[in-house]
């Protein structure tokens, strides 16, 4: 059941009528009834669930107003992919959401375990939920507490990375904020920044995803470096 316009006026205060009408356009596809309370606010994007029929899907909005776009488009630049990006605001925005939405499927086509990406339009993109009734929480927020588990998890999140390298990309913020614990198997999001290894930034990205999941799970009793995780993904 799509959500009347009526519905979407509520929202006025929160969104600019472009993105308004495009909630409303991705409603009346069918890809969600309505959004309900912000998930989280981040710098440049809102990240909403939203009921559709007895489930829940993401909906995350990119920001048109308040959006740090020099920051995308220093990022976005070296991308072999949008090269041709001039500095328009909007278009940097599209672009980049665009892109995220890409490497979702992307990394979804390798294998590596991702929410599953349902439709993008413009500064949008709704995908799969992870979790049952609410969203799961980050690696961050809930870790097991036995030795074992640990280490089957840390196993998963080094063979999610060869797969994405496989795949030719590197996620470029990978850290316990983006991957989920969906009962205990980790599931990475945030695909914002990922891009090609064999770009500019690529090696320099994937040692920094390194260092933060080493020194993250070294806390957590594993016995592991930056250098021998990079071994392993480029083996
Ligand atoms: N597919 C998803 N399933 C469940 N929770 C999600 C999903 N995508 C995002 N979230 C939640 O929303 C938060 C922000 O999303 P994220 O894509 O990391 O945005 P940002 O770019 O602002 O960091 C995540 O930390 C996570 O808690
Ligand atoms: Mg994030």
């Amino acid at each position: 059941m799509a959500v009347t316009k009526e519905k979407y006026k509520t929202y006025n205060n929160v969104f600019d009528n472009f993105t308004l009408r495009n909630l409303f356009k991705l409603s009346s596809q069918g890809h969600f009834d309505e959004l309900e309370s912000p998930l989280f606010i981040g710098k440049e994007s809102n990240v909403f669930t939203a009921l559709k029929d007895d489930k829940r899907v993401i909906v995350k909005i990119y920001r048109l107003e308040t959006c740090d776009f020099n920051r995308m488009y220093d990022y976005i630049k070296y991308d072999p992919r949008y090269l041709s990006l001039k500095r328009n605001k909007r278009r940097i925005i599209f672009g980049w959401t665009q892109r995220e939405y890409r490497n979702i499927m992307k990394a979804r086509e390798a294998g590596v375990i991702v929410p599953t990406p349902y439709v993008c339009l413009q500064n949008i993109i709704v995908m799969e939920m992870i979790g049952s009734i609410k969203p799961s929480p980050r690696l961050k927020d809930l870790m097991p507490d036995d030795h074992k588990s640990i280490k089957k998890l840390f196993d998963d999140v080094i063979s999610n990375m060869i797969k994405l390298h496989k795949a030719g990309l590197v996620h470029a913020d990978l850290s316990a904020f983006n991957i989920l614990n969906r009962d205990g198997k980790p599931v990475f999001i945030d695909f914002s920044q990922s891009t090609p290894f064999n770009s500019p930034r690529g090696m320099e990205s994937l040692e920094r995803d390194a260092k933060n999941i080493s020194n993250f799970f070294i806390k957590f009793g594993i016995k592991t470096t930056k250098e021998k995780i990079i071994k392993k993904i480029l083996a």
